[in-house]
């Protein structure tokens, strides 16, 4: 009988997660009802928010349950169809999660044309994290011509789409990133004016020099060291789109930091800093002109994008925990099958 396989979690992390909290199951290959059709996952995303699923504390969404299937973005290849909506063959983007196979209704999924762009930016720079990377810089951001953009995590799957955009607008881009290969890349590949190192212990510095006229667009990825970084670097009236603070996500107790409330809320004031906080969904009325737009660009060669892929579902746990390590270098994806044609 033909065997499908999942990943679920198998318990909560405390700090970094373990491969030993994720558990591969394998199940029998289920069978789209009446109406239903059957997904075969081709490729499956990983993103940072998978992190905040495994916790139960408080957030925007809910946590993945202990023994469910770990949620995930995915590309899949339809394998079967009792809907007259779907053929067998059709690509399309799912929420199917971290698993061989699934059921679906069809409601919610989006049909791909493979013609237009290889399959797996469907969940990149075509898809959530471009669309990230979109709406926050231009919808909070909102760049000109000459200002300064900085954005840290410039090689992931999100900032380099936020650099790329910021220098189609007029602005200059600094980036920050991992090490002197993803700062190579963030310049040379990417067309970023500069990128400087997290780990440089002179990094305030160095963004100084980098940055002579102040930072005007802040796109915060990170959170921690790096917003220390930039914060006395902020121009009068500057936007800071609060995206994402990776550097938090697995520790068990907040960093202290020089930023106390007054200080952070002091600066606010004088400076008349705008703040805000976004979930991508909070634009979905922006899909279609961020398709047109980001699609265009890509098409052009005015944006490029990198993947760094692992091949077979097994490999999902490790993956995810070396993303939040830094240890990806573009957006991190998950080979699940080949495609059938
Ligand atoms: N608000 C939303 O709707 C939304 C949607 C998508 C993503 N996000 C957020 O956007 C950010 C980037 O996501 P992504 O998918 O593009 O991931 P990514 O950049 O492709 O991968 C994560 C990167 O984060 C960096 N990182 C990890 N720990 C760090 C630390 N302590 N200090 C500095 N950098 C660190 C690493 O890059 P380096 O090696 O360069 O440090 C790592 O490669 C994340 O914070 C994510 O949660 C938010």
């Amino acid at each position: 009988m033909a065997q499908a396989k999942r990943i679920v979690l198998a318990s909560r992390p405390v700090g970094e997660p373990k491969v030993s909290d994720f558990r591969l199951e394998e199940c029998p290959l289920p069978t789209p009802g009446e109406g239903e059709i059957l997904l075969r996952t081709i490729w499956l995303s990983l993103d940072p928010y998978m992190r905040g699923r495994m916790s139960d504390a408080a957030s925007y969404a809910q946590p993945v349950p202990i023994g469910g299937v770990m949620e995930g973005g995915t590309v899949c290849e339809v394998a079967a169809s009792n809907n007259p909506g779907f053929a067998k063959g059709d690509i399309v983007l799912a929420g199917a999660g971290w698993q061989t196979h699934a059921v679906s209704s069809g409601k919610g999924l989006r049909k791909i044309d493979p013609a237009l762009a290889p399959i797996s930016t469907a969940v990149g720079v075509l898809g959530m994290p471009g669309m990230t990377a979109y709406t926050g810089l231009l919808d909070i951001g909102q760049p000109k011509e000459g200002e300064t953009v900085v954005v840290a995590a410039a090689s992931g799957a999100v900032g380099s789409a936020v650099g790329q955009i910021a220098r189609l607008k007029g602005a200059r881009a600094v980036g920050i990133a991992g090490g002197k290969d993803k700062c190579e890349h963030v310049v040379k590949e990417l067309g970023f004016d500069a990128c400087l190192d997290h780990r440089d212990p002179d990094l305030a510095a160095k963004l100084r020099d980098a940055c002579p006229k102040g930072i005007d667009v802040y796109f915060e990825n990170v959170g921690g060291a790096v917003f220390e970084a930039v914060f006395p670097l902020l121009n009068f009236f500057a936007r800071v789109p609060i995206c994402g603070q990776i550097a938090t996500y697995n520790v068990t107790e907040m960093p202290a930091g020089e930023l106390r409330t007054s200080v952070l809320t002091r600066a606010i004031l004088t400076k008349r800093l705008t703040l805000r906080g976004f979930i991508v969904y909070d634009f979905a009325a922006r899909e279609a002109d961020f398709l047109r737009d980001v699609s265009a660009w890509l098409r052009e060669g005015r944006i490029k994008h990198r993947e760094d892929v692992v091949d077979g579902i097994e490999k999902a746990p490790r993956a995810l925990i070396g993303l939040l390590r830094g240890e990806n270098f573009g957006k991190m994806l998950v080979r699940v099958a080949q495609r059938e044609r």
